[in-house]
């Protein structure tokens, strides 16, 4: 998505917000899968997730982040955000209604963990989400992001999902990243990649196409000011 249109996006996803968690979907289970095989730091004392839509994923980080004092999750999609209201009773989490692509509502430095899924196929420009994330984590804080696979979007992979009224299948705007742009991106934002991951289906043959791609970088320690 890009400035040019800002609420198409927002829009698709207020009206997938209905039935997001509830029709299968492999893309959003894998993603899930994977965030529970990484090894994010749960010591950590901050939490942020971008594009946190229904809080399926919140749920779990706040069940496992014993530690956590703040869970932040931002989403623009008030109807995505009305689901995850309604799902966590928690003191320490938060939703914001926020577009990721301008400055995150966040202070410098104040975030150990941020984790962005499957919202960047969204975001035309990489490089504001990469240098918000450098701006807001700790030293040696992680960014773990887990997206479509390029690979799958050249194949015509993009998220979709049938209209509740009229059934038809709606495509959400989305735009094509390599593996080279969220790479280069980090890289230019000053942060460390320390991991680099392809998953597949559990029951994928060994040749099919992986069909998400995970990064974990990492901040560096800052300069004394
Ligand atoms: C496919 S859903 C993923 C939700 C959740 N991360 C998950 O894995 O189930 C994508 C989410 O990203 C949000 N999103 C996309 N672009 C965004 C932007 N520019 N600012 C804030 N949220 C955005 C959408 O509203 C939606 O809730």
């Amino acid at each position: 998505m890009n400035p040019s249109r800002p609420s198409e996006v927002a829009a698709a996803y207020n009206e997938w917000a209905a039935t997001y968690d509830v029709v299968p979907n492999r893309t959003r289970d894998l993603a899930g899968d994977v965030l529970r095989r990484v090894n994010l730091k749960f010591t950590s004392r901050t939490i942020i997730e971008v594009g946190c839509g229904t809080g399926r994923n919140t749920e779990w980080l706040a069940r496992s982040a014993a530690s956590a004092k703040n869970i932040i999750g931002l989403d623009f999609s008030e109807q995505m955000l009305a689901h995850a209201r309604a799902r966590l009773n928690d003191p320490r989490v938060r939703f914001l209604r926020h577009d990721v692509r301008s400055a995150w509502p966040l202070e410098n430095a104040s975030a150990d963990v941020i984790i962005v899924m499957l919202v960047l196929e969204h975001v035309e420009h990489l490089q504001t989400i990469f240098e918000e994330a450098a701006r807001t984590l700790t030293a040696f804080g992680e960014l773990f992001i887990c997206e479509l696979h390029p690979m799958r979007q050249l194949l015509g992979g993009q998220a979709r999902f049938a209209n509740v009224q009229t059934g038809e299948l709606q495509l959400v705007p989305a735009f094509l990243h390599n593996v080279s742009d969220y790479v280069n991106a980090g890289l230019a934002a000053g942060l460390e990649l320390t991991q680099l991951g392809e998953w597949r289906d559990a029951e994928a043959a060994p040749r099919e196409l992986p069909r998400l791609l995970s990064l974990t970088l990492r901040a560096p320690v800052r300069p004394l000011s």
